[in-house]
């Protein structure tokens, strides 16, 4: 559906993460990827839609050889909250076992979408499986899950841009910015 520009300005609100500042944090992560899993299969696994520019960035700073994968899952019951019910509606096409599976996701809120799906991709048996994530809103948390890596604990606010959408828009800023919900 088309937004017009004055709605889609008017949705948005101050930035939160510079685009720089989220660059200088990736980099970072990327060198810690490549000194970790150095001389190991590496398959860094995007969960889509809102891990696409971040895990597009995260593997340009990933310097050993790494296979990408894709998965795509549905959390959501409405607009905001997460349900429980987590479900996959594109699975990752490698086998997992045979591989150390570096997840790059979005954003943990409730924390309902990664532990569900970690725990679905553990009983694959990968080599090992580890979470990185972009941002981390602790206080919203309703299940006990906690991220490897995590570049940016935000407060509880509805944010959107760099992949993150608010009704689908704003993926393609290139920050972090908060949403007038
Ligand atoms: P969880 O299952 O509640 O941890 O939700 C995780 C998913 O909810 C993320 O992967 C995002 O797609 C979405 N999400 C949670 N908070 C936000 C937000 O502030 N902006 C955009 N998407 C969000
Ligand atoms: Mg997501």
């Amino acid at each position: 559906m088309l937004c017009s520009k004055k709605e889609f300005d008017e949705r948005i609100g101050s930035i939160l993460i510079t685009a720089e500042e989220i660059k200088e944090k990736i980099k970072k992560a990327g060198e810690y990827i490549s000194r970790e899993y150095e001389g190991k299969p590496l398959l860094l696994l995007s969960i889509l839609n809102g891990s696409f520019v971040f895990a597009a960035d995260l593997c340009r700073e990933v310097t050993i050889p790494c296979e990408i994968g894709f998965m795509r899952v549905s959390s959501y019951l409405n607009g905001t909250s997460s349900s429980g019910d987590v479900n996959i509606i594109m699975d990752v096409s490698q086998d997992i076992s045979g591989y150390h599976v570096v997840i790059a996701e979005d954003i943990i809120d409730t924390g309902r979408t990664l532990s569900v799906i970690t725990e679905k991709l553990r009983r694959r048996n990968p080599l090992s499986l580890k979470v990185v994530t972009l941002l981390d809103k602790p206080e919203r948390r309703e299940v006990d899950f906690k991220a490897d890596i995590s570049l940016f604990t935000i407060p509880d606010l509805f944010v959107a841009g760099y992949g993150l959408d608010c009704a689908e828009y704003y993926r393609n800023l290139p920050y972090i910015a908060v949403c007038n919900v």
